[in-house]
């Protein structure tokens, strides 16, 4: 399969050794965790991968995308949903989940009927829809605990419930769940660190302490190497190691542009019987990505402070503070909102850069 851009598990997931132990060790703690980083490094990827593992492991797990999910309505359904699958009853749930008649005539789902009557609730259009969502909270910990069997749960672009909780009370209505659940383990997983800051890091935050924090970074080179080798192997493409060195070098071991280089050269070399060279490799990886880079910058533009700290960061990360002096920028400022958004890094020897290495040669080539 050359399909990217959705989440990858099983065989398709590669390296991550080392954040899919730590995870899977918090869980096993009963630690939770936010996960963090910018998109496309592979979050989703990593949160199936070990609730598949601990699944194997006999926990039960329910893995809930609240970007997909984003009304309260929606949210409830895909909670009870997701726990009900671990008994196979979800598509019970699913088919009858309109009709109070339907639910109470379904064999298989009586007996979790008979424990938890408020999935009849779903079929009932005047049932407040808070009591139904915070119901579905405490079906989690309850449905574990009544099987006697631990919970791991993952919300994940957990950030998102900001965007239909202006008031802050859905984030509550969170807080005092969980808090309260003694058989459930967390993870909550998001790009917009900003966000998930506020909502986990800060002594202000309402999950604060609730969680330990795990970064996610790129991914080790070795990995890709060794993924992007065997894969031109099985296609019978013949590439040097060197070339596979630069092409991971390209993408700066970023997981998802790493896959789609090797995508698109594949593609390159069926339209053009020959191998790009990465000149070539990087136009096709532009214009496939074309949309989403334009969006990115699209979202950005409106605000002149982090045009031209972007622009500046997109030629070299050194001495920043200098060459933006004559723009009038401030500087700490624009950095820590770029920085908060998931746009930028910041190491010790190259100072500022773009996370997304594909976004800063479109920068250089387009500003
Ligand atoms: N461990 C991995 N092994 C192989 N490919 C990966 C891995 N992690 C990420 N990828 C590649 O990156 C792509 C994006 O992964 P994923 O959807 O998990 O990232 P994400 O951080 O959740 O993205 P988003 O911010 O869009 O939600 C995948 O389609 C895959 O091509
Ligand atoms: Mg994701």
């Amino acid at each position: 399969m050359q399909q990217v851009g959705k989440p990858v598990t099983g065989k398709e997931f590669i390296g991550r050794g080392k954040e899919l132990a730590l995870l899977m060790e918090y869980m096993k703690m009963g630690q939770s965790v936010v996960l963090v980083a910018p998109r496309r490094f592979g979050k989703t990827s990593l949160v199936l991968e070990a609730l598949s593992r601990l699944k194997k492991q006999n926990y039960y797990t329910a893995f809930v995308d609240v970007f997909t999910n984003p009304t309260l309505d929606l949210l409830s359904k895909a909670i009870t949903e997701e726990v009900l699958k671990n008994h196979k009853l979800h598509k019970h749930f699913i088919s009858a989940k309109n009709s109070a008649t339907a639910m109470v005539q379904n064999i298989k789902l009586k007996a979790v009927l008979d424990d938890f009557q408020f999935i009849i609730g779903f079929a009932d259009p005047s049932k407040n829809q808070w009591e139904l969502l915070a119901e579905s909270i405490d079906f989690v910990d309850a449905f574990g605990k009544k099987h006697k069997t631990k919970m791991i749960c993952a919300y994940d672009e957990f950030g998102d419930i900001k965007k239909f909780d202006p008031k802050g009370d859905l984030v509550k209505l969170f807080r005092s769940k969980i808090q309260q659940q003694s058989n459930t383990t967390y993870i909550f997983s998001g790009s917009y660190e900003t966000v998930m800051q506020n909502m986990f890091v800060s002594s202000k935050a309402p999950f604060y302490r609730l969680a330990r924090i795990i970064h996610l970074e790129y991914m080790e080179k070795g990995v890709l190497v060794a993924n992007l080798a065997k894969k031109s192997k099985e296609l019978e493409i013949k590439l040097s190691a060197k070339y596979i060195e630069e092409i991971v070098g390209l993408c700066q071991c970023h997981p998802y542009y790493s896959q789609l280089a090797f995508q698109q050269l594949v593609l390159f070399n069926t339209l053009n019987g020959r191998i790009p060279d990465l000149g070539e490799l990087t136009e096709y990886l532009l214009s496939a990505e074309k949309d989403y880079l334009e969006k990115v910058w699209e979202d950005i533009s409106n605000n002149r402070e982090y045009v031209h700290t972007l622009v500046t960061i997109a030629e070299n990360g050194q001495n920043i503070y200098k060459r933006l002096k004559p723009k009038n920028i401030n500087v700490a400022r624009a950095t820590k909102k770029l920085e908060g958004m998931g746009l930028l890094f910041r190491d010790d020897v190259k100072g500022y850069y773009i996370s997304d290495p594909l976004l800063q040669i479109w920068i250089k080539n387009n500003i």
